[in-house]
């Protein structure tokens, strides 16, 4: 049997053929042929439903697959020894649980994850769970109960958790869903830096906003198929085929993101660009 490609390329990665993922014996996704490159900087899109989530949730073994092939970072799925090369951010958050925790202490979660257990956060990781609050502005919280804090607030805090883990690979669910526009130019400037430093990253949106100048590739999920994969302008226009906007939005392309003038971000590193 021929080895696949997520295992036997070290540059990529996620790599799934042929692959369906879903609940229980139900496939939600099927049919999924992609492979992610290290580096690359990815745009998950595609309407309410369409299995965008079951999609990243199969990734982290977090949903079944349950035909195929998936990789992550050269292992089978869920097969990764060091889970700390695999940041996460969650869709619906639950940051809250019984114990009050802070920010802080949150954050300090994430940065366990690259240690792991029992292992004491050290003075580098001390600093690196700050500088991870300060990238999603909040020092002045971080010895709040998370509680305390707003959703969006909550939000941050959950991408300061994976950014913290310096992961490799960093899955986000809709990381900007209700966090102001200052936040999101925020999350687009750190994402920039960590994608410049090598993560790979694959993000999971309903609006690009500032993020559409991080992203270069798209990949429409559409029931439960990939029905576009290439360059992000195309796929953003695939993946809102009606001009849908939300009230309030001005309709069209956003703020730094031109459907006639599509330079999003390097081309140099644009995926046909790379095989
Ligand atoms: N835990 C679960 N058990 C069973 N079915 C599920 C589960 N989670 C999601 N589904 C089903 O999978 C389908 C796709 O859901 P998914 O959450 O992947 O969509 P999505 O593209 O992320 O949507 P959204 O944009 O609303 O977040 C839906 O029909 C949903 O009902
Ligand atoms: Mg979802």
């Amino acid at each position: 049997m021929n080895h696949s490609a997520a295992e036997a390329d070290r540059d990529v990665a996620v790599g799934l053929r042929g692959a369906s993922i879903g609940y229980g014996d139900v496939p939600v996704v099927s049919g999924v042929d992609l492979v992610v490159r290290s580096g690359e900087a990815v745009a998950v899109l595609g309407s309410n439903g369409s299995g965008k989530t079951t999609l990243a949730r199969g990734l982290l073994g977090l949903a079944t697959v349950l035909d195929g092939e998936v990789g992550v970072l050269g292992a089978p799925v869920g097969r990764l020894r060091e889970r700390g090369r695999v940041g996460y951010v969650p869709q619906r958050h639950t940051v809250s649980g019984a114990v009050p925790a802070t920010v802080r202490e949150v954050v300090g979660v994430g940065r366990l994850a690259r240690l792991g257990l029992f292992r004491r956060l050290g003075a580098a990781d001390r600093a690196a769970v700050a500088e991870a609050v300060a990238a999603v502005g909040l020092t002045d919280r971080i010895d709040d109960p998370v509680a305390s804090l707003s959703g969006g607030q909550q939000r941050r805090v959950l991408v300061a958790r994976a950014l913290a883990a310096e992961p490799e690979l960093l899955i986000m669910d809709e990381p900007t869903a209700g966090v102001d526009a200052a936040s999101q130019e925020a999350l687009a400037e750190v994402l920039a830096r960590v994608s410049a430093a090598g993560t790979t990253l694959a993000v999971v949106t309903h609006e690009l906003g500032p993020l559409a100048g991080v992203l270069h590739r798209a990949v429409v999920v559409d029931h439960g198929r990939i029905s576009y994969d290439g360059p992000l302008a195309g796929g953003a226009s695939l993946a809102d085929p009606g001009g849908h906007h939300h009230p309030g939005e001005p309709a069209g392309p956003r703020p730094g993101y031109r459907l006639d003038h599509p330079r999003v971000t390097g081309g140099d590193r644009a995926p046909e660009g790379r095989r």
